[in-house]
């Protein structure tokens, strides 16, 4: 029996609501809640079960506090994991993990030095649908993969929202784009072009509606698109040279999922009980850092994303 995980948490961010039950299903504890704001924090640590609240710099100096969870708007990612590697704790840091290649490498380098783990909450890798769509893959199933289409969209209109704020890291592309670009990079590795349109339909500074075409070594293409202009939709195909799989519930996966597997003009409908792939992530963190299992979403693989995301709003 090991001693469960001890979290600290920069920010009362939405996603909390998410992530912190997580923790908590997980048996870890979460020691302190930090906020810009103490009545924030306060009323954050009495609904998630914190032992206490602060500030972000109360977190970083707590000595009981093992790693800290970093959900602040995607242009503070960096900064705030460079000084929590510097004060020695392990980080499970919100995708994107930061909004460019060169604040990656900043962060894994920091961690590296200081002998701390960086991991990139893609918390969807986590869910056991995608245990099952591997599966499916790699024992040929539907035959070599050939094409990949992901879609993640919502509408987003507010302003106020970080997602749409430049100075903020936001853009449709760095909020969901970015697990169209993971799950095609999971599935096909990396990409030898990658062809794209990014555009700002809004005024607001950032991309809100992208497409992108990446063509793989192996001969498959990915069709990604990501878009803050349309309904709601978090869809994954996989089309190999003997079926398909469709993954409805891609990335956001909160009930029962379907995965539908089509091969030889047949369909059949494979159901995977609802989990909770935050707990799942939370476990799998406690793992690494008690006995260096790896995770599925490593700190590392946050680069070569990133350099997609890059090309993508270049146009290639
Ligand atoms: N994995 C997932 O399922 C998932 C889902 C949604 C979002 N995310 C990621 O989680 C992160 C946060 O997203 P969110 O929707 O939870 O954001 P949010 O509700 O806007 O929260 C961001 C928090 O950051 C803090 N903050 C510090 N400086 C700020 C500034 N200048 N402006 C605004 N907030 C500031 C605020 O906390 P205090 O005021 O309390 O300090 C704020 O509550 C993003 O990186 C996003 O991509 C992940």
């Amino acid at each position: 029996m090991t001693t469960p995980l001890r979290w600290g948490v920069l920010g009362a961010s939405r996603i909390n609501r998410r992530t912190l039950p997580g923790f908590r299903a997980a048996g870890q504890v979460i020691a302190i809640i930090g906020s810009r704001d103490r009545e924030r924090a306060r009323s954050a640590a009495a609904e998630y079960g914190a032992e206490r609240f602060g500030t972000y710099e109360d977190v970083l100096a707590a000595p009981d506090v093992e790693a800290v969870y970093i959900s602040l708007p995607n242009s503070l990612h960096a900064e705030w994991a460079v000084r929590a590697a510097e004060a020695g704790k392990h980080i499970l840091c919100e995708k994107p993990l930061a909004p460019s290649t060169a604040e990656c490498e900043r962060m894994i380098a920091a961690c590296a030095r200081h002998g701390v783990q960086l991991v990139e909450a893609f918390m969807y890798r986590y869910h056991p649908q995608w245990r099952l769509v591997r599966d499916l893959v790699e024992s040929g199933t539907i035959g070599g993969p050939r094409l990949l289409r992901a879609t993640f969209s919502f509408l987003l209109r507010d302003r106020a929202n970080i997602r749409l704020s430049p100075e903020l890291g936001g853009g449709a592309l760095q909020d969901v784009g970015c697990y169209c670009v993971n799950v095609a990079r999971w599935f096909l590795g990396e990409p030898t072009q990658v062809r794209g349109f990014a555009l700002d339909l809004q005024g607001a500074g950032v991309d809100t509606h992208a497409a992108a075409v990446l063509d793989f070594p192996s001969g498959a293409l990915a069709m990604l698109s990501c878009s803050f202009e349309t309904a709601s939709q978090q869809i994954v195909e996989i089309v190999g040279e003997r079926g398909r799989i469709v993954v409805p519930l891609a990335f956001v996966a909160l009930g029962d999922c379907r995965v539908h597997v089509i091969e030889g003009g047949t369909e059949r409908v494979e159901t995977v009980p609802a989990a909770d792939p935050y707990a799942l992530q939370a476990a799998a963190m406690e793992r690494l850092i008690r006995a260096g299992e790896p995770v599925l979403t490593p700190g590392a693989d946050a680069v070569p994303t990133q350099a997609v995301i890059a090309a993508w709003r270049q146009g290639g």
